[in-house]
């Protein structure tokens, strides 16, 4: 039987069913909420993500998950997940069961369960490595951004752009001793920081929503990460420079093994998620983008998730109430 082209089948069949997947890893990892465990709430997430992929009638293979094969037993880069092997679309997939597993355990903001998924080859194949981060929302020229110039100069084009002074821009960064010398690098031009314990997939969406005032996302942060923030503003506008950062051999040499040739390449965004493309996520702490899962009297549990599509543009907004859920 011939293998159906994944892109005659992302938005018919897989769009909605991408939600069910972000529900399901977002409601096990809620019952994990605030109670101080890191790995469990990532586990609870990671078997309810599986399941909920091995369900459906595709062909997928993680290309961005939870690690290597040899220190992720489950949903581990390479791992074929979907019941039509062979015969259904060949889909990739970037996935983030629990992104944000100290906010859960914390009861913390912004923690969501996220995936994105593209036709086979769409996706670029991550290291677990970090990536230095700088991403704007939608409405500006291309190219306002870049990576290759200083923070300041980043800000002083984003507020040209946008008709302010630099020291009107607000930008988003992960709250990490490594980022003492970016900080106070835009607190000597005046920017406003909002500074984020965790989740920066969240800070950098946050970029494409005026209501969030934040224009800049800068920092580094997970490469995988990186991808599934790119396929986002793949979907809803906006702009993204990306540079992996190796600390080590190791890391060079897995980037290597995963076809990376030029280590200091700047990614934009069509090179980490081309193609049509799909993202969801759901919250499952209340967030800037999302509410988080909510248990209610009579054991109904409500949702909160977002998908969109790259090649329409379109984002849909989902609640659900889950009656049955446990
Ligand atoms: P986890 O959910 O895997 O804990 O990731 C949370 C996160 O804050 C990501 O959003 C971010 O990309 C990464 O960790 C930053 O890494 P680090 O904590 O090492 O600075």
């Amino acid at each position: 039987m011939n293998a159906t082209p994944a892109s005659k089948v992302l938005d018919r069949v897989l769009v909605l069913e991408m939600v069910r997947v972000t529900e399901a890893a977002a409601i096990a990892a809620s019952k994990l909420i605030g109670r101080g465990d890191e790995k469990a709430a990532d586990h609870a997430a990671v078997e309810a993500m599986r399941a909920s992929l091995n369900e459906l009638a595709m062909d997928g293979t993680v290309v961005i998950g939870e690690g290597e094969r040899d220190e992720a037993p489950m949903l581990y880069i390479g791992e074929k997940v979907g019941s039509a092997q062979g015969s259904g679309p060949r889909i990739d997939i970037a996935l983030d069961p629990l992104e944000g597993t100290t906010i859960t355990a914390k009861a913390g903001p912004n923690a969501l369960a996220g995936l994105a998924i593209a036709e086979e080859g769409c996706l670029l194949n991550a290291p677990d490595v970090y990536m230095d981060k700088l991403a704007v929302g939608p409405g500006y020229p291309e190219g306002v951004i870049d990576l290759a110039r200083t923070p300041t100069e980043n800000v002083a084009a984003v507020a040209a752009a946008k008709g302010v002074r630099p020291n009107e821009i607000i930008v988003c960064v992960l709250d990490r001793p490594r980022h003492a010398d970016l900080i106070a690098e835009l607190r000597a031009i005046g920017c406003g920081i909002q500074l984020i314990p965790d989740g920066d997939v969240a800070g950098v969406i946050a970029t494409t929503n005026e209501d969030t005032t934040i224009d800049l996302y800068m920092g580094s942060g997970g490469a995988p990460e990186g991808v599934l923030a790119a396929a986002a503003l793949r979907c809803v506008g906006g702009q993204f420079n990306g540079r992996l950062l190796f600390r080590n051999d190791d890391e060079r040499a897995r980037a290597r093994k995963w076809g990376i040739e030029d280590l200091n390449k700047i990614y934009k965004l069509e090179e980490l998620a081309k193609g049509d493309c799909i993202f969801a996520a759901t919250g499952v702490t209340d967030g800037s983008l999302l509410q988080g899962v909510k248990r209610l009297k009579g054991g109904v549990m409500t949702t909160e998730s977002v998908v969109m599509r790259a090649s329409s543009g379109t984002v849909r907004w989902v609640k659900g109430d889950h009656r049955r859920a446990r």
